[in-house]
């Protein structure tokens, strides 16, 4: 007998922008979790975060009390724990453990909720542990970097370091909410605040020409840390990364074509060549200069168009160059990585134009060697 079946589960990732999530007027994280049922939530606060605000975690229980006290079914708080913060975060199973152990002590159902909080390498740590205990529980991501907010915690992803590799062990999974709250952005250093800009940079060249502009003739604000036209910037690129998850029909990457990782193939490699001293918006910078400088190269990017974009980045203080770039054959192993993870034949997104992409199955070697020369004048 043979049995062949299709079907479709349907699908909803909501994410809300807010400020001061934790003022007891604010009804943000009451409306994603309350439940007549009376759950439980357990928290995780990325140690950078912990520090920059070390009374989260009684803003966090001082919010839930008010809520509860005026009749809201807001889920019972069992347990603030502080996590590794950054990419040590995903560099070993620890904090994927503890979120499993604190699941299990604290009998954490699939209808109650992991918070977590903090930036990309702690959401990807965490939803990593709410996604395999019990096989999912509902997870509630709070992002609280530049990056993390335009691109991370939009994503279907999570997932954590191994052999060496970037994102080697992880799942897809749709996380029960996202909540922004941009006040966390203003205890970013300078260099975290503009890291997250690269990725926006990339959303813009691929999909969007006119938030490129934006972010081209707005650079020296960004660099200022001007909130309205970063939180502008930052709104549009969530929302074109959530768009492309919600309505390119392949939100869990079984097709060829990763437009979103434009740059990634490098920046990977560097991450991991650096034992994760640069940080991934940076490395995403560097990786965008570097396929830009091909495509112009390969005859198939104006020169215009990726002076304008190297200069962006330039503009925004992000770095275009990296000594380990030198190291060509390591880099070049980066490619073969790229598409081991994706499986299938390499396919690696290069620009047209800004706004256009296009798609390439193999890249010359010589041709990467001379652009990264280029990049180092
Ligand atoms: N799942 C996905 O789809 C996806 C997409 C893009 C990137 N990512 C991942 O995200 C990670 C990068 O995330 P990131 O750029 O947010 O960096 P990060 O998570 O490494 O955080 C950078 C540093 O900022 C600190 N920090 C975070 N919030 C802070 C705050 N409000 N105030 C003070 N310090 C704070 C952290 O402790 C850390 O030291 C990478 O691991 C990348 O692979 C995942
Ligand atoms: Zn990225």
């Amino acid at each position: 007998m043979t049995l062949d079946r299709s079907f479709q589960v349907q699908l909803r990732q909501r994410v809300l922008f807010t400020q001061d999530v934790f003022s007891p007027e604010n009804t943000t994280l009451a409306s994603v979790c309350c439940d007549t049922l009376q759950r439980r939530v357990i928290a995780f606060i990325d140690s950078g975060v912990h520090q920059a605000h070390p009374d989260i975690g009684e803003r966090l229980a001082n919010y839930l009390g008010a809520r509860a006290k005026i009749g809201e079914p807001v889920p019972e708080l069992k347990m603030v724990e502080v996590v590794s913060g950054g990419e040590e975060a995903k560099n070993s199973i620890d904090v994927c453990e503890q979120v499993m152990a604190a699941t299990d002590r604290y009998g954490i159902d699939r209808k109650s909720f992991v918070l977590a909080i903090g930036g990309g390498a702690v959401l990807d740590a965490v939803g990593l542990g709410a996604t395999l205990a019990h096989r999912g529980v509902r997870l509630i991501r709070m992002p609280t970097t530049t990056l993390a907010m335009d691109d991370a915690a939009m994503g279907v992803k999570n997932g954590i370091n191994k052999f060496g590799k970037k994102n080697f062990s992880g799942t897809f999974s749709v996380p029960w909410a996202v909540i922004a709250d941009e006040q966390f952005l203003t205890t970013l250093t300078d260099q975290q605040f503009l890291c997250g800009f690269s990725e926006a940079v990339k959303i813009g060249c691929l999909k969007d020409p006119s938030l490129f502009n934006l972010i081209e003739q707005n650079a020296s604000k960004i660099v200022a840390r001007d909130p309205l036209i970063s939180m502008a910037i930052i709104k549009r690129s969530a929302e074109l990364h959530l768009d492309h998850i919600a309505q390119g029909s392949d939100a869990f990457e079984t097709n060829e074509a990763r437009p979103l990782d434009f740059g990634h193939w490098a920046a990977h490699k560097l991450e991991s060549m650096s034992t994760y001293e640069i940080a991934h918006g940076d490395a995403v910078a560097i990786g965008i200069a570097l396929d830009c400088e091909y495509a112009v190269r390969m005859k198939m990017l104006p020169q215009a168009d990726s002076n304008r974009i190297i200069a962006s980045l330039k503009a925004l203080r992000l770095p275009t160059w990296h000594p380990l770039l030198s190291q060509i054959d390591q880099l070049l192993r980066g490619l073969e990585e790229f598409r081991e993870h994706l499986g299938g034949r390499m396919n690696i997104t290069l620009l047209k134009s800004i706004g256009e992409s296009t798609e390439v199955h193999q890249m010359d070697s010589a041709v990467v060697a001379a652009s990264v020369k280029a990049l180092a004048h």
